[in-house]
């Protein structure tokens, strides 16, 4: 056990869900875009673990563009402003994007992200989230393709973070609320 697995109160989806659901995913894209390329735009940092597994997991041929935003901060709580880091390296009218994400709790910064991206002109788009916190969204934004619903309780694990830290554990778990004094 690693200093980080310490921190963990309990594992809610292993290594082990995360790959199956993964290959699932990747097989209804396949049908869904047969006869269309698709443009995977990761929100980073978060997706980048789950962007990666999921471009390997596909079978028809796709391209990556990535984009960070900032919602969070290094606190654990929303707070609804959105600032872009990193823009996209290239124009993406006329493609077929899929915004990949790791986890949707408000949809504050997803409806954000989507009215941006959609002022550019895609011919379609559509989103993927590997979490979805259940009852958490502020906001209704259609979600394409959803991995796991999940509690309305701060995880980490698979690219999701507190203060940078436990993006690298294989799983999700939830982080035990003395770590951040809840
Ligand atoms: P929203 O705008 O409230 O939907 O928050 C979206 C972003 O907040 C996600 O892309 C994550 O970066 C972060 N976030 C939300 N919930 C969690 C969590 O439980 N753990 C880690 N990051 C989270």
């Amino acid at each position: 056990m690693s200093v980080l697995d310490a921190n963990i109160e309990s594992v809610i989806i292993t290594a082990d869900q995360i790959r199956e659901k993964i290959a699932e995913l990747a097989a209804r894209i396949d049908a869904d875009y047969a006869d269309r390329e698709v443009l995977l735009v990761g929100v980073l940092k978060g997706a980048a673990m789950f962007m990666s597994d999921l471009a390997r997991a596909l079978q028809r041929p796709s391209t990556m563009e990535f984009m960070a935003v900032s919602s969070y901060g290094s606190s654990h709580r929303t707070s609804g402003v959105v600032r872009i880091l990193k823009d996209l390296d290239r124009d993406i009218s006329g493609e077929h994007v899929l915004v990949v994400e790791d986890i949707i709790d408000s949809g504050l910064t997803l409806s954000w992200l989507l009215k941006n991206l959609q002022s550019r002109g895609p011919a379609s788009m559509e989103i993927i989230t590997l979490l979805r916190k259940a009852g958490a969204a502020k906001v209704r934004v259609d979600v394409r393709y959803v991995g796991f619903e999940i509690p309305n309780a701060f995880v980490v694990g698979y690219g999701l973070d507190y203060a940078e830290q436990y993006r690298g554990l294989p799983y999700i778990g939830i982080l035990k609320s003395s770590v951040y004094g809840g």
